[in-house]
């Protein structure tokens, strides 16, 4: 970053591309100091105009120039300008031929942008704008062109040369070797990809709908491979249900997943050469857990789905991220939801939703699923994008009922395919398809913020009609005042006394339409009468969470203990029990800062005595039933965040129902763990997440017999499931054994890397005093990386946004100790340091002194000499002095 303030790019300002490329030719020389890319561009004057009527303008950073040619004429310092990294022609004719030579150093590069070195191999990550860090080019998405790649590496230490597309030739020259890969179908620079190392592969194949033999590779070092079975298999089904869901078929002969360890996000879905972070790849029972199998499939799923939602069709420009992700990650949601089991699959998103999006939603960085501006780009990688972007699908979907949904999106890839476009497209496409109007729905990609959805009842006795009155609200966000009334999908259904659906007939209506509907809200008020209902029903609101948005309603304690008891939808279920645990927390939270003594709830312990003596209830959703809200929910709901006696009402609660229903969480953990030996399968996976939430809830006590029972699973597990659970439970409490397990867990374990990556994880999690002590100490462990994001993930990560209690510490040693690791992470890795900011987003909603001392630490980074565009973005907005949404 140089002095002067990084400037916003708007949506308002977008223009297609003046000039286009017609042909990329690209030949990398990979060397152990550094790398020579030469790169043949056929450019051309766009036909149809474009952004700028002057000279082509090409995009690169941190690139040696050795050499620039023009139609074969080699060019001096005078026919070219390079600034503000970009590379200026000013002589160019409307159609010629550029050549450029640049070395690189791929061995320095500790950003994980362009070219970059994992664990000794060559790999790329090119999304948002990282392939201008390889060669001078027109670096965006809507640039699209047919790659030729040519990779020359020393054979012995590089036997494996992979790029995108097909191999076409290859050959050996002394100790060097070559290949070339050509792919057939235009692509955006940020879905390149080179791979150069010494990998091995797991190989198999699928047969597409028409037949066609694609044969697919997972590849990884060798010690990696007895863990690539279940990607594989997650592969497979991913381009079955594809084919099946969505008429997709995969469209080239050969599917390529590398994975490595060190890596930004999670995975990136270039053409025919998906890269992954090893964490959603590698798996077996030892070394994985169960919710790293379902995490597995769900990427391996969302990267494999890209290729025809982001690769086929993709984004226009930038601020159309979720044309790709969100409907990229609706999509792997309904292939989870159907893989495992649908309840369990909306239960865990709506979870995450609430948890990570509603916060971001409600705070200084809160920007529309579409955004109208950005300062970096990589910064907009957010869960507002890619969840909340999924849930306008969903709504989507919910409108238009599943056919006319899948006439809508056959309808957009027969129309797109090929091209870059908006948002706009896709929901024009299902309006067309449909012919529903979306064009009030349409709010949703441009209003920020979660809306909040209040509705009250009344019954008349005498007429037998039920009225449901309903108010929307949509608070301001950064740059938006005023907001709109939006449409919403209200999913509903009327209960009678004894727990069933009551038929349902609105006024007006002439018969019943059965007992589960979707309401069109569309005004601020608007009510909805029901007619010929008996008694007072009790309505189930907002099923399967039809919308995202903030649920106030009246329902009484008895009525939340009701639904939890007997909604046929099994999400309202759970979200009934939810509810009723939140709403007594809050109480409890306000009697603990009255220093009142605190009373369990008699009310939640009977709820949950139901649902531990309910046999015919699905373990798995049992487990999350008895899961109380968490502490970032909990504080999303107070005016002033109060860490303390959030943790310390939570933790009462949680001793109070260990105590209360001992024998009960005692009986449900033996039952669930004597059904027989270790599978990976829904209900094996539902049967170990209600055992080791019994064990969680048993583990609170002081109590001998029961430590020796966590103590006993740890020993004797003989999966990661089991074990980290155990263990997770001794970290978090003051007992002897709490080292000898945590050293034996380090010792057996140290050289797998993700397992490593766990261990660090519980430790910067833990709830007991010393904490950030211990995460201090264990940056200096060999096991540490600071140049690994998943290492700072798991340990300082964790620390800041999974450690509410010790973070916000009342003497700011939390946030001193984040502050400078941000900064120290930031000269490394500017995307991973800035996600590591935003822990400060939520400083004003805390005390004054917690406050200041946020705002203190925010504008120490700021202040910070040479910090980059990513961590100044978040910092300053945070701060709220950047980065408003300009008016429109
Ligand atoms: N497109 C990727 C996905 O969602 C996201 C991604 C991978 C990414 N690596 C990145 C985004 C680096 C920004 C920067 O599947
Ligand atoms: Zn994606």
């Amino acid at each position: 970053m140089s002095d002067q303030k990084p400037q916003p790019t708007y949506l308002k300002d977008y223009q297609p591309s003046a000039w286009l490329i017609d042909s990329v030719d690209l030949r990398f020389e990979l060397g152990e100091e550094s790398s020579t890319v030469r790169s043949r561009l056929a450019m051309r004057r766009n036909p149809s105009g474009g952004d700028a009527a002057g000279p082509p303008v090409l995009h690169g950073r941190e690139l040696e120039l050795v050499s620039l040619a023009l139609d074969g004429r080699e060019l001096g310092k005078d026919d070219y300008r390079i600034e503000d990294a970009t590379l200026t022609l000013p002589g160019a004719p409307d159609s010629f031929v550029l050549d450029s030579v640049v070395r690189i150093k791929p061995q320095e590069n500790t950003s994980l942008e362009g070219l970059y070195k994992s664990g000794g191999n060559f790999c790329t990550q090119c999304e948002a704008e990282g392939f201008r860090k390889i060669t001078w080019f027109l670096d965006r998405p809507d640039v699209l062109v047919c790659y030729t790649t040519t990779i020359v590496a020393e054979k012995a230490k590089y036997p494996i040369l992979l790029s995108n597309g097909n191999l076409v030739d290859s050959g050996e020259a002394g100790e060097f070797h070559w290949a070339r890969w050509t792919d057939p179908f235009p692509k955006p620079s940020y879905l390149f990809a080179l791979v150069a190392g010494d990998l091995v592969c797991r190989e198999d194949s699928f047969t597409t709908v028409s037949g066609r033999d694609v044969t697919l590779r997972i590849w990884v070092r060798e010690r990696d491979l007895d863990k690539t079975a279940h990607a594989m298999r997650s592969l497979q089904k991913a381009m079955a249900w594809d084919e099946q869901a969505y008429g997709r078929e995969y469209d080239l002969d050969i599917f390529n997943i590398v994975a490595v360890d060190d890596f930004n996000m999670g995975a990136m879905e270039n053409k025919s050469l998906n890269i992954f972070n090893t964490q959603y790849v590698l798996a077996k029972p030892e070394t994985a857990t169960d919710g790293d199998y379902v995490n597995v499939e769900a990427v391996i799923a969302h990267e494999y789905f890209h290729n025809w939602t982001g690769n086929r069709i993709t984004c226009a420009n930038w601020f159309q991220l979720s044309l790709k992700e969100g409907l990229t990650v609706f999509r792997d949601q309904q292939f989870t939801a159907d893989m495992n089991s649908a309840a369990v699959e909306r239960i865990d998103s709506v979870q995450y939703l609430r948890t990570a999006q509603f916060p971001e939603d409600s705070g200084p960085q809160a920007h529309p699923v579409r955004p109208s501006s950005y300062i970096e780009m990589n910064n907009f990688y957010t869960t507002t994008v890619y969840e909340k972007g999924a849930e306008l699908i969903r709504m989507m979907h919910t409108l238009l009922g599943p056919e006319r949904f899948r006439r809508g999106t056959d309808l957009y890839f027969e129309r797109h395919d090929g091209q870059a476009v908006t948002c706009d497209n896709f929901v024009a496409a299902m309006e067309d398809a449909s012919g529903v109007d979306l064009s009030q729905f349409s709010l949703w990609y441009e209003q920020a913020g979660t809306p909040t959805l209040k509705v009250t009842s009344a019954y008349d006795e005498d007429e037998k009609a039920y009225t449901l009155s309903v108010e929307q609200s949509l608070p301001p966000t950064p740059g938006q005042e005023k907001k709109k009334p939006m449409h919403i999908p209200l999913a509903l259904g009327l209960l009678g006394e004894d727990g069933r659906e009551l038929p349902l007939r609105l006024a007006g209506e002439t018969a019943a339409q059965g007992g589960h509907r979707v309401l069109d809200v569309r005004a601020k008020h608007e009510t909805f009468r029901f007619e010929d209902l008996l008694a007072r029903p009790v309505p189930s609101l907002l099923r399967g969470f039809s919308a995202p948005l903030h649920l106030e309603t009246t329902l009484s304690r008895e009525e939340l203990s009701f639904l939890l008891a007997h909604d046929p939808d099994s999400f309202n279920r759970w979200e009934a029990g939810q509810q009723l645990a939140g709403g007594l927390l809050m109480d409890l939270i306000a009697q603990r800062q009255a220093d009142n003594r605190l009373i369990l709830p008699p009310l939640l312990a009977e709820a949950f005595r139901v649902i531990l003596a309910d046999e015919t209830l699905d373990p798995a959703l049992a487990a999350r039933a008895l899961v109380l809200p968490t502490e970032s929910v909990l504080a999303e709901r107070m005016e002033v965040i109060d860490p303390v006696a959030i943790h310390e009402a939570r933790r009462f609660l949680r001793r109070a129902l260990g105590a209360e229903l001992r024998e009960e969480f005692l009986s449900a953990y033996r039952q669930s763990r004597r059904e027989g030996p270790y599978e990976i399968d829904p209900v094996s996976m539902g049967r170990r997440s209600l055992a080791n939430l019994c064990l969680a809830y048993l583990s609170t006590q002081d109590d001998a017999r029961l430590r020796d029972m966590v103590i006993a699973q740890f020993e004797s597990a003989d999966n990661m499931t089991d074990s980290i659970s155990a263990l997770t439970s001794l970290v978090n409490t003051e007992c002897p054994e709490r080292e000898d397990a945590l050293t034996r867990f380090y010792e057996t374990w140290r050289d797998e890397t993700l397992v490593v990556g766990k261990w660090l994880r519980i430790q910067a999690t833990s709830q007991l005093p010393g904490t950030l002590s211990r995460v201090r100490d264990l940056m200096e462990h060999e096991a540490f990386d600071l140049k690994n994001p998943n290492k700072v993930r798991a340990l300082i990560g964790a620390f800041a946004h999974g450690n509410q209690l010790h973070f916000h510490a009342k003497d700011g040693e939390g946030y001193d100790f984040i502050a400078e690791q941000v900064l120290r992470i930031g000269e490394l890795n500017p995307q991973v340091a800035a996600r590591l900011a935003g822990c400060f987003n939520r400083w004003r909603k805390f005390d004054g002194a917690r406050q200041e001392m946020m705002r203190s630490q925010l504008e120490r980074i700021v202040a910070a000499p040479g910090i980059s565009t990513n961590v100044y973005e978040i910092a300053s907005k945070a701060l709220g002095a950047e980065g408003r949404e300009p008016a429109a």
